[in-house]
């Protein structure tokens, strides 16, 4: 096989072979295909695209080229749920354990925070002690005794699929949903899933900022899943303000415990539920969505699935106590609220801003390399829409000192717009997604 006699068929537009897929990233993955040859096909794909062949086939190659889990005798469904990426998006942390709790294996594998969206593996690392690289062989006994492991990519899984990612971060070939769907699904298939839920993201902070993108790459993971055995649902939110009022990492993490004790702010509590419900249906733990979603209220009203939580935390090496006692979360030095400067309607609350604001803070990365600051962020109150006067509290602010202070406010002055009037926020959740096809969401 030759490299670059397969970059120029693509780059003219023509198929890549399954087997030559094959050959290709092995070789990639073992080095004797040079990063500039692979950065040229990445580009080809962006501009011309792979048929649904072709994304299958490279899928499979990226999942190859590393190991799998193999959790077939596991009792129970094993359902994960991947997020797009936001601001504020702490759902992972809710649903994990809630859903174990519920009764549905969950093997879980997050990423780290880059740009302006957080990551579930900085936010879980946040709590005192708590390790996310686990092995696959700790991560599989974990899930035989709590139905739950929250780990990272692990060296084995999909070697292919870390390297072009790095590339494709390097080269600004990110962007290109077959790219896309390849790399999220080659990893999330290595889990040895019975099923996968999706949170993809639509508005201005998200990754695809536009809902036929979103929809699309929706579609086309829907399709790889299908192709692959693994049933998968997508649906559609909104990231056209921060979910949840916490934006931060331990920030996080906090309203994350307040959720599992009942007490989650009603947006995060939606996102949470809708995701649930198709777990436990994919996971067969729940016959229609008014029985998962009783299952899970009583999970919370139990305390089961804080329990869950605690269990997944101890194992992990972190400090169980947090969940009786966030305030053992690392905590700013500086907390200073940030209030209107004239009244009228909250008509932004913009996630790119804040999520670069929380980076300004020392809280995200802009390099993958990057050290984070867990306890600093932002609690966001105002809402799209919320009438205030000047002067009221929109935000507090949590800083390490007095110039990330000032960092954060001039963070949330970009952020936050308050004007005369005000166009409605995104539906919260506007699509599902399946095999059979897209449906408007409905609120019922
Ligand atoms: N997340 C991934 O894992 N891969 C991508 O290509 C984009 C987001």
């Amino acid at each position: 096989m030759e490299a670059r006699a397969l970059i120029e068929r693509k780059r003219d537009g023509g198929r890549i072979a399954p087997a030559e897929w094959r050959q290709l990233m092995q070789q990639y993955a073992a080095g004797a295909v040079p990063d500039y040859q692979m950065a040229a096909l990445a580009m080809a794909i962006f501009f011309v695209g792979l048929d649904r062949e072709e994304l299958g086939a490279l899928t499979d190659a990226m999942l190859q080229s590393g190991a799998t889990l193999d959790l077939d005798h596991l009792r129970g469904g094993r359902v994960d749920k991947h997020s797009t990426g936001g601001v504020g998006d702490k759902v992972s942390l809710v649903l994990a354990p809630l859903v174990a709790a519920c009764g549905v294996n969950v093997p879980m594998m997050s990423g780290r925070g880059l740009g302006h969206t957080g990551g579930t593996l900085d936010k879980l690392e946040s709590i005192p002690g708590f390790r996310t690289d686990l092995s696959l062989a700790a991560a599989t006994r974990q899930l035989e005794t709590l139905g739950c492991a929250l780990i990272g990519q692990t060296r084995e899984i999909a070697p292919a699929d870390r390297k072009l990612y790095a590339l494709r971060d390097a080269t600004s070939t990110v962007e290109s949903i077959p790219l896309i769907a390849a790399s999220i699904m080659s990893k999330k298939l290595a889990e040895g899933l019975t099923g996968l839920v999706l949170d993809v993201k639509h508005g201005s902070g998200a990754f695809l900022p536009e809902l036929d993108r979103g929809l699309e790459l929706a579609q086309t993971m829907v399709s790889l899943g299908a192709d692959h055995g693994c049933p998968v649902v997508a649906l559609l939110t909104a990231m056209d303000r921060p979910l949840g009022r916490a934006c931060g990492n331990a920030l996080e993490v906090e309203e994350s415990i307040m959720a599992l004790r009942g007490e989650g702010p009603p947006d995060l509590m939606a996102v949470t539920y809708a995701l649930g419900a198709e777990m436990l249906l994919l996971g067969g733990a729940a016959s229609d969505r008014d029985e998962a979603r009783r299952r899970m209220e009583v999970a919370i009203s139990s305390g089961k699935a804080a329990q869950r939580f605690q269990q997944i935390i101890e194992a992990q090496g972190g400090n169980p106590a947090v969940v009786d006692d966030p305030s053992i979360l690392p905590q700013a030095a500086e907390v200073e609220l940030f209030v209107a400067t004239r009244a009228g309607v909250v008509a932004q609350v913009e996630p790119r801003a804040v999520g670069r604001g929380i980076t300004a803070l020392g809280g995200g990365r802009t390099r993958v390399e990057d050290e984070v600051n867990p306890s600093v962020g932002f609690v966001i109150t105002a809402r799209p829409g919320d009438v205030v006067r000047a002067g009221e509290p929109l935000a507090t602010i949590f800083a390490a000192d007095s110039a990330g202070v000032q960092r954060g406010r001039e963070a949330l002055a970009a952020a936050i717009r308050v004007a005369d009037d005000a166009d409605p926020p995104l539906p919260l959740i506007s699509h599902r997604v399946t095999e059979a096809g897209v449906q408007l969401w409905d609120a019922d």
